[in-house]
């Protein structure tokens, strides 16, 4: 935290608060995220509409909004604005959306079904979803680049967001563990590995949902870094879940299919340990992430941590 930042007491949040703020956040999310499509979707020639209604599937069709709830409950542990947090709270769920229409491709997972809908390669078809997921990435750069204004602090704050963004969706990020996914079904790796893979693809833009969120509202280094660990740790918990959720869930809360993982023979920690070991493996790093996070002394931040792994959906 940096001297920007301030300390305080935190207000002890029951589950009902919690709710009604993230009921009130995800409609407000839900809301930009609608606005940030229609001013773009205006006077367009109709081909390009086609793209535009694409983005639409992927980036308006539900889902928890999870990562920009954790952007902004990462400003607020940081003792910073929420309202500094919100360009960063779009631009990670624009990122997530991206990787979704990507991760549905037929060249990748090939899946039909997406919070209860079929997938945007399947109504879109499949250039038009490429096209789609392309474009969500540049508009999620765009969105949170726009935010840096004249003042030169807010700059380096939005110029840091925009490195942690950048670097979690990248090579090293979601884009790398999805490739060491894809190759996993050809090779068997090690549970290490598969872990490595899962903290990759879906822990590392987890964790940059609160370091952009946390940068956005001044947290210094040391307090990103913190963010950074805690994410991680939630982040793979998470993936441990979704898997153990395809395994198991019920397909008409989870607005995906199940057992397609098995199908493909996806390699992960859960195929490899086992349900009961991955599954306190997940518990195991989910104690970890709330133990990291217990110095920010967040409630709602504490409550989006468990939501993590105690879920159906
Ligand atoms: C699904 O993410 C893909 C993973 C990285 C496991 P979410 O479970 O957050 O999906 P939505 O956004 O709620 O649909
Ligand atoms: C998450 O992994 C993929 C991304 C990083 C986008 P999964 O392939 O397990 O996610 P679902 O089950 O399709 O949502
Ligand atoms: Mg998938
Ligand atoms: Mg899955």
């Amino acid at each position: 935290m940096n001297s920007t930042t301030k300390t305080r007491t935190p207000r002890p949040m029951n589950e009902a608060d919690f709710r009604r703020w993230r009921d009130r956040r995800v409609e407000r999310i839900n809301g930009l995220l609608t606005g940030a499509l229609d001013a773009r979707a205006q006077e367009q020639p109709q081909d390009v509409r086609g793209l535009l209604s694409a983005m639409r599937h992927g980036l308006l069709s539900g889902g928890k909004r999870l990562r920009p709830l954790l952007a902004l409950a990462a400003a607020d542990a940081a003792g910073g604005r929420e309202a500094a947090a919100w360009p960063g709270a779009l631009a990670v769920e624009m990122i997530h959306a991206y990787s979704l229409i990507h991760d549905d491709l037929p060249a990748l997972d090939d899946d039909d079904l997406r919070r209860g809908q079929p997938t945007c390669h399947l109504v879109h078809g499949e250039a038009m979803a490429v096209l789609a997921g392309d474009a969500l990435q540049s508009l999620a750069f765009e969105t949170l680049a726009a935010a840096a204004g004249r003042e030169p602090a807010k700059a380096r704050r939005v110029a840091t967001a925009l490195r942690l963004l950048a670097q979690a969706a990248g090579p090293l990020g979601m884009a790398g563990g999805q490739a060491q996914d894809l190759a996993f079904e050809s090779r068997r790796p090690t549970a290490e590995e598969c872990l490595e893979m899962e903290k990759r693809k879906t822990g590392e833009l987890l964790a940059a949902s609160l370091g952009v969120g946390a940068a956005l509202a001044g947290a210094g280094p040391a307090s990103l870094e913190a963010f950074r660990r805690v994410g991680l740790a939630a982040g793979t918990a998470f993936q441990i879940v979704d898997d153990l959720l395809n395994q198991s869930g019920d397909p008409a809360v989870l607005g995906k299919a199940v057992g397609t993982d098995a199908q493909r023979g996806k390699a992960s920690a859960l195929s490899l340990l086992g349900p009961e070991k991955a599954a306190l493996k997940a518990r195991q790093l989910a104690d970890q992430a709330l133990e990291l996070a217990a110095r920010f002394k967040s409630p709602k931040l504490d409550r989006l941590l468990r939501s993590m792994v105690d879920r159906r959906n």
